[in-house]
C-alpha cells in the first residue's frame, strides 16, 4: 500500500521502524530566504499589451497563486539535522539515500550527513543541470542543483549498473561502431530541461521537479516491489516515478497544498492518505 502524508516529516519519521525503507530520495528546501510560489497568470487581449497570437495585444495578470511554501530557516541545519537522524535509521542495511539541493546550502549539508551516515558512505555528488530562466549580469548563473548519495552500508547495497541511463557519445565516430550504437552512460553530470510551462506532468507546484531525473535514481538504487521514502514531497514527482516504475513509495509533506495535489496526481495508484 502507497502512502500519502499530510505532517510534519519529524514526527510522522518516528513512527517509521528501523531499517524500514529501500531507498531515500528528498528534495529539502534550499533555504532560498523566500516564499517558493508559483503565480497563476491569465492572458487578455489588452490594447496596452505585447502583441502575440492571432495579431492581438495581450497583457498578463496574476489570478492567483499555486502550490507555495516559506524556504527561510533561521538555523538550516538545526532544522534539518533531526529529520536526517530518521532518516538514516529508517534506511536499511542495503539502503541508499539521495539528497537534493542547490549551491547554498549544499557544503553544510555534506558536512552534516558525513557525521550522521559515515564520511566512508558517502559515494557521489551528481550534478544536475538545466538551462532555463534568466541569467546573472553580476555573477555565473546558477543552473545546476547537487544531489549528494549516500548508502547505508559501503559494504553492500543495491547498485544496478545496467540500470544507469545511456546517451549519444559526442564524437561517435572515436567510440566505435557498437559502442556509438549503445551509447555511453550518464555520468555524474546529467543535463535535463525543467518542468516546461506547457508539459503534462505539471502540477503547478513550487520547486517541481520533472520525474525524468527522478528515474534513474529508483532504477538504479532499488528493484522492482521495494520501498522508497520521500520525507519532503511536494507535487510527489517521486511518488509517480515509483508508480510507473513498480516501486511502493510513502510521500510525507506538511503543506496542505502538496497534500492535495499529491491525492489528486497519484490517485491512480493504490493509495491510504492520512492526514
Ligand atoms: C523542494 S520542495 C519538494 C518538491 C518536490 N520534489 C516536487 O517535485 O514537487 C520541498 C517541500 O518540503 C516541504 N516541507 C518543508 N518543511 C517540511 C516539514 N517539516 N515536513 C514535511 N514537509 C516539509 C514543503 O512544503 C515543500 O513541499
Amino acid at each position: 500500500m502507497n502512502k500519502i502524508i499530510l505532517a510534519d516529516n519529524l514526527e510522522y519519521l518516528k513512527t517509521i521502524p528501523d531499517g524500514y525503507v529501500d531507498l531515500i530520495y528528498t528534495d529539502v528546501p534550499f533555504n532560498s530566504k523566500k516564499v517558493q510560489k508559483r503565480n497563476k497568470i491569465k492572458a487578455e487581449i489588452s490594447e496596452t499589451g505585447l502583441e502575440g497570437f492571432g495579431g492581438n495585444r495581450y497583457s498578463r495578470n496574476t489570478t492567483g497563486q499555486y502550490g507555495s511554501y516559506n524556504d527561510n530557516f533561521d538555523d538550516y541545519i538545526k532544522f534539518l539535522r533531526p529529520r536526517m537522524i530518521e532518516v538514516y535509521r529508517v534506511l536499511k542495511d542495503t539502503g541508499s539515500f539521495y539528497l537534493h539541493i542547490d549551491y547554498r546550502e549544499c557544503a553544510y549539508v555534506k558536512v552534516m550527513l558525513d557525521e550522521i551516515f559515515g564520511r566512508d558512505n558517502f559515494r557521489s555528488e551528481l550534478i544536475w543541470s538545466f538551462d532555463f530562466g534568466g541569467i546573472s549580469r553580476n555573477n555565473w548563473t546558477n543552473k545546476h542543483n547537487n544531489i549528494l548519495f549516500y548508502v547505508k552500508n559501503k559494504k553492500h547495497y543495491t547498485f544496478n549498473f545496467d540500470a544507469i541511463p545511456r546517451i549519444p557519445y559526442l564524437a561517435p565516430g572515436l567510440a566505435g561502431k557498437e559502442k556509438a550504437a549503445k551509447g555511453k552512460i550518464v555520468k555524474s553530470v546529467f543535463w535535463h530541461t525543467i518542468v516546461g510551462t506547457n508539459s503534462k506532468e505539471k502540477q503547478g507546484y513550487a520547486t517541481q521537479k520533472p520525474i525524468a531525473i527522478l528515474k534513474p535514481f529508483i532504477e538504479v538504487s532499488s528493484n522492482p516491489g521495494d520501498l522508497v521514502l520521500d520525507p519532503f514531497a511536494g507535487a510527489g514527482s517521486l511518488g509517480e516515478a515509483c508508480g510507473e516504475l513498480n516501486r511502493q513509495f510513502i510521500m510525507i509533506d506538511n503543506n496542505p497544498q502538496a497534500f492535495e495535489i499529491m491525492k489528486k496526481r497519484l490517485s491512480k495508484y493504490n493509495i491510504q492518505t492520512s492526514q
